[in-house]
């Protein structure tokens, strides 16, 4: 993960670079450094923890150098100290690198150099790869493009993720970055150039955004720049406008960002629905699938590729789809697909969803899927990532950006167009009209029903008080309700540390209903249908073992009292919105529980908003 950015230009690189740390925070927040070329020697800053610790060091240092990197670290190897903390400069204090990826054959690399009495100062493989560039530096001839020469030699000799920013002392007017695997992105702007893991480090200051491709080196010389593969060729760059990019976000009156996140749901899901609907109302127009039609009507199956809180989305999405559509669909983490000879017979449609669209695991899965053979396509929020570009066409959340760590509105857009492609998929197929009209009016409704639900924000923080002492909670749900169950207990365990757990409602009596004592809540999410008769005798399974039960449950589903110690009623809705309503008091509930517990929500601790490294 880490973030990383480079200035070069006419002004001060230093409130520059600090401004894009704090933006790129959202990738690592471990540690954080900065190195500036001061003409004859590198100054540097580094500091554990957050980036405003280094704001505050380098704000006393105050440097008037225009040339400078920095990096917010994700530790990966190496604890979290400031001799690990980027940049890393080599033996010779000729270069100074930040690197966001892991450099697999670290080891034997780090041995070679030490066999060449090259000494360490750090654990981690950034300095290695630091370190191999200085020694081809020190090998080759002099020449105007040594140090180029020499990033050249160094990184073929890598295997692994790397996306690097890289200075050389003797070199005052050149900064240099080059990825594989992990994304970077070089912005043009009037006064200075840049090179960052994301457009948003630049915002305001770039005009233009140029994202690399992997085996591509940014050479970025006074106010010159270009782009060439490993290989030396000429690389095409194809440049964005930044403000169609990424926005400014404000925190407004709320106290954190997973708070204002969950609260926007109702304006970011009439986003994420606007415009998307046919004429007749009876189907959803997705514009990024337009090209695709036969494809898609003539389509075997769906395997979703994501991860977290987005492939919990894609469950949501697998009961929908094969409900509206009768497409088989499969759900896979995208770490696992990626790696399993899985047989690809018929016409399989592959669909990523990542939030960030720069979640590598996610991003291999669609490489991987590519070189199958296999018809891609992408569901982001953000504009312009890679998962954006890398696929064969998609669509996007349009629910601005997320900041908290704990993904809130972006689940619920990412089962909401699950749901539009259900639609859309079954107009193609069997759906009638009339069920298609329905699904449309209940999505047409779903902002407003969120914002119902929303209301009643205050009862759900009175159930967090009552079972904010829980070390362990269940999560229960059946079908489209289950990874709500999932998605319920991950977002508990991660900002809270509690410990949860997400299981289907009748699995509970296979094995995790031993677990069952006064101190283990169980969170069940009734359905709306004839199975919730089925899921109320789950809960009182659990009640006649002295367990406590909270139910989330539509105002329909009449619960006997004995069944549950506490109830929170949704409003009644069609099945493709439910499972979208019944995660909302889950998501405030960890919220609650985690500020109960005195936590940051935002940054909870080993955790990155976006996981570029597998
Ligand atoms: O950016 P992505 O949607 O690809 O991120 C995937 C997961 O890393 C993410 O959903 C993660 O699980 C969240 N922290 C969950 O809240």
């Amino acid at each position: 993960m880490c973030g990383i950015v480079g200035y070069l230009g006419n002004g001060i690189a230093q409130e520059s670079l600090i401004d894009g740390l704090k933006r790129l925070e959202y990738r690592g927040y471990d540690s954080a450094g900065v190195a500036f070329h001061e003409g004859n020697k590198f100054s540097m800053a580094r500091e554990t923890g957050r980036v405003k610790n280094l704001a505050e060091v380098v704000q006393k240092k105050s440097s008037s150098s225009s040339l400078g990197i920095a990096h917010t670290r994700w530790a990966t190897h190496g604890a979290v100290t400031v001799s690990n903390t980027h940049p890393h400069r080599s033996h010779d204090g000729k270069f100074v690198l930040v690197h966001n990826g892991v450099i697999e054959n670290f080891s034997p690399l780090k041995k070679f150099l030490k066999g060449k009495g090259i000494q360490f100062t750090s654990e981690t493989d950034s300095e290695v790869l630091c370190n191999l560039i200085a020694f081809h530096y020190a090998e080759s001839p002099k020449s105007e493009e040594r140090f180029v020469d020499a990033v050249r030699l160094a990184l073929p000799q890598c295997r692994g993720a790397y996306g690097i920013a890289v200075l050389c002392l003797d070199k005052s007017d050149v900064l240099i970055g080059a990825r594989r695997g992990s994304p970077l992105v070089v912005g043009l702007g009037d006064d200075a150039n840049f090179i960052a893991s994301d457009a948003s480090a630049f915002v305001g200051r770039a005009k233009e955004a140029v994202f690399l491709n992997d085996g591509e080196l940014a050479i970025l010389r006074g106010r010159d720049f270009r782009i060439t593969t490993l290989e030396g060729q000429e690389a095409q760059a194809v440049s964005h406008p930044v403000d169609q990019i990424s926005e400014e976000v404000e925190l407004g009156d709320f106290d954190s960002y997973m708070e204002k996140e969950i609260f926007e749901q109702p304006t970011a899901l009439k986003n994420t629905l606007r415009g998307r609907f046919g004429d007749d109302g009876t189907t959803s127009k997705l514009g990024g699938l337009e090209g695709h039609e036969d494809e898609l009507r003539d389509l075997d199956r769906i395997i979703f590729v994501a991860c977290g809180t987005a492939r919990h989305a894609c469950m949501v999405g697998e009961y929908l789809i094969e409900r509206l559509a009768r497409v088989p669909v499969e759900v896979e983490h995208a770490s696992e697909f990626r790696y399993r000879n899985s047989p690809n017979a018929g016409k399989s449609l592959v669909i990523a969803v990542s939030q960030s669209g720069e979640t590598l695991d996610t991003l291999e899965a669609v490489r991987e899927a590519k070189t199958k053979g296999l018809l891609t396509l992408g569901i982001t929020n953000v504009v312009g990532s890679s998962l954006a570009r890398e696929t064969d066409g998609g669509v996007y959340q349009r629910v601005g950006p997320e900041i908290g760590v704990a993904s809130t509105k972006a689940f619920s857009s990412q089962a909401c167009l699950c749901a539009m492609l259900g639609l859309a998929l079954g107009r193609m197929r069997d759906l009638s009209p009339m069920d298609g009209q329905a699904v449309v009016e209940a999505l047409n409704g779903l902002p407003d029903l969120v914002a119902h639900v929303l209301q009643q924000a205050e009862q759900i923080r009175e159930l967090a008080v009552k079972y904010s002492k829980a070390e362990h909670l269940l999560f229960l749900g059946r079908q489209s309700l289950y990874p709500v169950a999932l998605e319920g207990a991950l977002k508990l365990k991660e900002i809270s540390y509690a410990h949860a757990e997400g299981y289907p409602a009748a699995e509970l009596k296979h094995g995790p209903i031993a677990l069952i004592n006064p101190d283990c809540p169980c969170i069940f999410m009734v359905e709306g249908t004839e199975l919730s008769a089925k899921t109320i005798a789950n809960m009182q399974e659990v009640k006649a073992r002295k367990g406590q039960v909270l139910a989330i449950a539509p105002e329909e589903i009449e619960i006997p009292d004995e069944a549950a110690d506490d109830i929170f009623r949704l409003p009644v809705a069609h099945e493709v919105v439910r499972p979208i309503l019944a995660n909302l008091p889950l998501q405030l509930f960890a919220y609650h529980f985690a500020r109960l517990r005195g936590l940051d929500v935002d940054k909870p601790r080993n955790l990155a908003k976006s996981v570029t490294v597998e």
